[in-house]
């Protein structure tokens, strides 16, 4: 039921989307558009096969990312960390504007993510350049060891990584990304100013029974996996309080159709196509419309000390009907919300 005085427009300034996977070849071509369609910029992950370590690498990512979505979406590319990263290319990287940040993924935590880091004390060296030149830390924040049941692996990461992260590095700015527990979002509001999170659509909406809704459902699968129904409630309070620690990153993170219903189906979730129509449900659901604009266009920026954008949105109360599935890359995938009518509609 709609509040008798609730909006039939909302006119936002433009969100950026401050986590997305914009893949490569022909799946960005056909992806990157969603994203650009809604955002003006986006963090683009950089866990590509082989990963982006390297400012040149970076620097070509970003053209080909820009030859895809035309001119008016501004991709903010990421060096993924590993044992062996100088931390000169990180600075040399951030100085001439190619760098916006640095991604850490734990060794074998998520999708591409075997080059990663083994143990943080092997990146001192780089976390210190990053903090002298105020370079954000992205952090996939999952330990990795087998004995960690999967859905404790984010609560772990606070108490055997986070935690000493923060101590040993006071200014350095840390993004903790696609925050899924109630743990996370307790650290991340008892934190320093230094230490903000995203939170993407899905974890949002779905519970962890949503894998298992009458059979394994592999399109909700995503990592950090959804949690249970008390960790979702957590991260709706967070995400719609007006707390400018919590922003939006959607995680959008494309698979084909076939890559994901699979005897090893492929983590993750794409939402890019309806990503604002899916948080503002959210937000309508909470009766705080009036923080989206927040949450989607203000905080981001602020934390990452960017401008923010100076034009505006529009999102009109409309039933957008989500297809079952969208052509990309010769194949199709699967998006969220597959099949069912969100209530509102992005219109430019
Ligand atoms: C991401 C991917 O497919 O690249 N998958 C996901 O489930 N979110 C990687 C990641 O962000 O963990
Ligand atoms: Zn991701």
């Amino acid at each position: 039921m709609t509040e008798p005085n609730a909006p039939d427009r909302l006119v936002l300034r433009r969100p950026d989307d401050w986590h997305v996977h914009l893949r490569d070849g022909a799946m960005l071509a056909d992806v990157a558009r969603h994203t650009a369609r809604q955002f003006a910029r986006a963090i683009v992950m950089p866990n590509l096969k082989p990963p982006v370590t390297t400012v040149a690498a970076a620097a070509a990512y970003r053209e080909r990312i820009v030859a895809a979505t035309g001119p008016g979406f501004t991709p903010l590319m990421t060096c993924y960390l590993h044992d062996g990263i100088a931390p000169d290319e990180l600075v040399r990287g951030h100085g001439e504007g190619v760098f916006t940040a640095a991604k850490l993924y734990p060794a074998h935590a998520t999708t591409n993510s075997a080059a990663g880091v083994t143990d943080v004390r092997h990146i001192t060296a780089a976390l210190e350049a990053m903090q002298r030149i105020g370079m954000p830390l992205l952090l996939h924040g999952e330990v990795t060891d087998h004995g960690t049941d999967i859905f404790d692996r984010e609560a772990a990461f606070i108490d055997r990584v986070l935690i000493g992260l923060v101590r040993d590095f006071p200014a350095l700015k840390i993004v903790f990304e696609h925050i899924t527990t109630y743990e996370a979002v307790a650290f991340v509001e008892a934190g320093p100013a230094t230490i903000a999170a995203t939170i993407t659509p899905h974890h949002l909406l779905i519970n962890r029974n949503a894998m298992f809704e009458g059979g394994i459902r592999p399109h909700a699968y995503c990592l950090p996996v959804a949690k249970r129904e008390t960790h979702r409630l957590a991260l709706r309070r967070a995400a719609t309080s007006g707390n400018p620690k919590f922003f939006l990153g959607t995680d959008s993170a494309p698979h084909a159709v076939g890559d994901k219903e699979s005897a090893c189906g492929c983590a993750g979730i794409f939402n890019a196509p309806f990503a604002l129509e899916s948080y503002a449900r959210v937000f309508e659901e909470e009766g705080v419309l009036d923080r989206l604009q927040g949450f989607a266009s203000e905080f981001g920026p602020d934390f990452y000390g960017l401008p923010r954008n100076a034009d505006f949105i529009t999102l009109e109360r409309a039933a957008s009907p989500v297809p079952a599935r969208i052509a990309a890359a010769g194949t199709e995938v699967v998006p969220f919300h597959a099949g069912e009518t969100l209530g509102w509609r992005f219109a430019g």
